[in-house]
């Protein structure tokens, strides 16, 4: 059994995404859905849990050498009998919830989480697919710096998805302005060029190795900007609209690889959603402050 956890608000994306995907859904229980078989990639699922099992246990102690027998780290995901499963989580070597500097290493340690279903069954799962409690990342943020909180969706790709382009490379920021994207990858040492129809905010524009344009995306040729190693796009449009800049910038063979921010209009749009994950070494994430939309990530390498 594998147990999948919407993000906070989106249980029917996940529900309807498990659907469209063929995965039976046995039990709900808040945003966590646990369905039948071996865990398969799907992106609004914050966290997954593997080798789920539901057990029945008999004291606080009697849990606690459940979870001791099956992994070294654990979280309390709470749903039921919360302070019983805090006495729990006492008795066992506890993942450690912090805030994470940008580019901090991240445990490689995998964790396990659980939760009281009553005061006689518990659920357990020895391994989560996210190395972080929940699959949430918290940052101690820049407060002074950049000009927007959008910068905090690069830092979680770049610092727990390892996706980061290298200092020297050469990047394109579409949609950028106000430009906390277009700060971060400065800060990270690309040569920047940052395009939107509204300005950058000032201090961001003095700063160096940034090439502003300002026009629309969609008017930019591929051919008149050059060779660029990463793609970044924020930019406000339909789903379908992404996809169409997108494939001319891959068509034109002068990008190695792409991060794009999807974002939905009511409904969630999984048919182009799935197109995007159907490109070959992609990959789709609902990061941490991703709120209804979604980013693709697509890399020359394969994706590990
Ligand atoms: C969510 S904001 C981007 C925030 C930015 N990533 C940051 O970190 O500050 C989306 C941006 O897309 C821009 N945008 C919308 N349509 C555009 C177009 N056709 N060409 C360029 N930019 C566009 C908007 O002007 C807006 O600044």
């Amino acid at each position: 059994m594998t147990g999948y956890l919407a993000p906070e608000g989106f249980e029917t994306d996940l529900k309807t995404e498990l659907g469209l995907m063929g995965i039976e859904i046995l039990s709900q229980h808040g945003r966590l859905m646990l369905c039948k078989g071996e865990a398969q990639d799907v992106v609004f699922a914050q966290d997954t849990w593997l080798n789920v099992e539901i057990l029945p246990y008999t004291s606080i102690s009697h849990a606690a050498e459940l979870l001791k027998a099956r992994a070294r780290r654990w979280s309390h995901f709470s749903l039921n009998n919360h302070r019983r499963a805090e006495l729990i989580l006492d008795k066992v070597p506890r993942a450690k919830i912090k805030r994470y500097d940008f580019l901090e290493e991240i445990p490689k340690t995998p964790i396990g989480v659980f939760s009281l279903l009553s005061d006689a069954e518990i659920i357990i799962s020895p391994e989560t697919t996210c190395p972080l409690p929940f699959g949430e990342i918290h940052f101690n943020e820049d407060k002074v710096n950049p000009p927007s909180r959008a910068y905090l969706k690069l830092w979680e790709l770049f610092t727990l998805y390892g996706y980061k382009p290298a200092p020297g490379m050469k990047t394109i920021d579409v949609g950028s302005c106000p430009g906390g994207w277009t700060w971060v990858l400065q800060t990270v040492g690309t040569n920047v060029v940052s395009v939107d129809k509204a300005p950058l905010a000032p201090k961001i524009a003095a700063l160096p190795n940034i090439e502003f344009k300002q026009e629309s995306a969609f008017g930019l040729r591929p051919q008149h900007v050059g060779k660029l190693d990463w793609f970044f796009s924020d930019i406000i449009c339909y789903p379908d609209k992404l996809l169409e800049l997108v494939n001319r910038w891959r068509e034109s063979g002068l990008v190695d690889n792409f991060a794009c921010t999807i974002k939905f209009q009511q409904p969630t749009d999984f048919e182009t959603m799935f197109k995007f994950k159907a490109i070959p070494n992609s990959r789709v994430v609902h990061l941490s402050c991703n709120k209804h939309e979604v980013t693709w990530i697509h890399t020359k390498e394969p994706i590990k």
